[in-house]
C-alpha cells in the first residue's frame, strides 16, 4: 500500500476552517427563514453520532444498503470492470469502501475525496491494514465544488462511489449539477450511487426521530459545536427537534426550533428568536427509481443497473457516462 502524499497541499483546495463556519451559520441566521449548512454537523461528535444513528433499529438506509452492496457485489464488480480507479465523493464509510474494494478486480487506485484531511488520513491507514498493495491517493477538498483529479494511472477507468444517499442533501438543481460535473469527469467510466427512497412516510418519519433520540442529539450538536468553535452561547434545550416528511418536495426536513423567545451570540453578533421560529438545518431528498433515472439521463449518464431491497427502502445504481 502507497498513500501517495498524505493530504498532498495541491489538492488542499477548500479546507472547512473555523471561519467559514462562522461565515456560513452567521449568514444563514440572518436569512428569514433562518438557516445552516448541513455540512457542519460532522465535527468529531457530529461524526461520531452519525455512526450511532448508523445502528438504530429506526434507521434504515446504512443497513440496507450494505446489504445491497454485499450481495450484488459480483455483479456490481463485473459491470465496473477489471483496473478501475475509484473515486469516493466524501470517504464516509470504511466498511462500504472495504466491500466494494475487496470485490473489484485489479483495482489501479483508491481516491477517497473529503473536506477532513484529519478523517482522511486516519481511514487511509486503516486501509493500507485492510488492503496491502492497494494504492490509496486522498484528496482534501469539498467534493461538491468543481475538483480537480490527481493524475491517476494510466487507462485507468474512473469510476465514482456516492453512497448513503448523501446525494439527497443537494436539492434538485444542486443535484444535477453535481451528477453533470461527475459526468464529464468519469466520461468512460461511471458512477455507484446510493439513493434513499420515496416510502410511506411513517417509515421515513421513524428513522429521522428515533426513540432513542441521537437524532435530536445530532441536530443540537450544531450549536454546541458554534459553542465550542465559535464562542456563541447557544442552549441547545432552549430548542426542539423538529423532523418531519415534505410530501409535495419528496424531503425529510430537519429544523431546530427555539422553545421561547430568546437571543443567542455567535462570533461576536447578536441573534434573535421568536418563540417556534425555527433553523432549517437539513433536507434529505427522497427520490423514486424513475425520478433518479430522469435525472442522471440529464446529467449525462445512462443508468444500466439498479438494485433495490424487497421492500424497496433504498437503491443502488451503476450509472455509465
Ligand atoms: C448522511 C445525509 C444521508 O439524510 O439520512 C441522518 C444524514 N440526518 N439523520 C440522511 C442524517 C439525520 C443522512 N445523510
Amino acid at each position: 500500500m502507497s498513500i501517495a502524499g498524505l493530504v498532498a497541499p495541491e489538492f488542499r483546495s477548500r479546507p472547512q476552517s473555523e471561519s467559514s463556519f462562522a461565515r456560513d451559520l452567521c449568514e444563514g441566521l440572518s436569512a428569514k427563514p433562518k438557516r445552516a449548512p448541513c455540512k457542519y454537523f460532522y465535527d468529531r461528535e457530529g461524526s461520531e453520532l452519525f455512526t450511532r444513528i448508523t445502528a438504530l433499529p429506526e434507521y434504515y438506509p446504512t443497513r440496507t444498503e450494505l446489504g445491497l452492496l454485499t450481495q450484488h457485489a459480483g455483479e456490481i464488480a463485473s459491470l465496473i470492470g477489471a483496473h478501475a480507479a475509484v473515486i469516493e465523493f466524501g470517504a464516509g464509510s470504511l466498511e462500504k469502501a472495504t466491500l466494494l474494494l475487496g470485490a473489484l478486480k485489479n483495482i489501479a487506485a483508491y481516491v477517497p475525496v473529503d473536506i477532513s484531511g484529519d478523517y482522511l488520513a486516519a481511514m487511509a491507514r486503516r486501509l493500507a491494514r485492510l488492503h496491502a498493495g492497494l494504492e490509496v491517493i486522498p484528496v482534501v477538498a469539498d467534493f461538491l465544488e468543481p475538483l480537480e483529479l490527481p493524475s491517476l494511472p494510466r487507462d485507468a477507468r474512473r469510476v465514482g462511489f456516492f453512497p448513503g444517499s448523501t446525494i439527497g442533501n443537494l436539492g434538485p438543481s444542486e443535484a444535477l449539477r453535481f451528477l453533470r460535473r461527475s459526468a464529464s469527469m468519469l466520461k468512460g467510466g461511471g458512477l455507484l450511487l446510493g439513493v434513499d427512497l420515496v416510502k410511506d412516510p411513517a417509515v421515513l418519519h421513524a428513522a429521522y426521530n428515533d426513540a432513542l433520540g441521537v437524532t435530536e442529539a445530532f441536530n443540537k450538536n450544531l450549536l454546541a459545536r458554534a459553542n465550542r468553535e465559535l464562542d456563541a452561547d447557544f442552549d441547545p434545550d432552549a430548542f426542539a427537534h423538529s423532523a418531519f416528511y415534505n410530501a409535495p418536495l419528496k424531503r425529510i426536513e430537519m429544523h431546530l426550533m427555539s422553545l421561547k423567545a430568546q437571543r443567542a451570540r455567535v462570533a461576536g453578533r447578536l441573534f434573535a428568536f421568536d418563540e417556534g421560529e425555527t433553523i432549517h438545518t437539513e433536507n434529505s431528498y427522497k427520490y423514486t427509481v424513475d425520478g433518479l433515472h430522469a435525472l442522471a439521463h440529464r446529467a449525462g449518464f445512462g443508468p444500466v443497473r439498479t438494485w433495490c431491497d424487497p421492500d424497496r427502502l433504498f437503491s443502488l445504481h451503476w450509472l455509465a457516462c
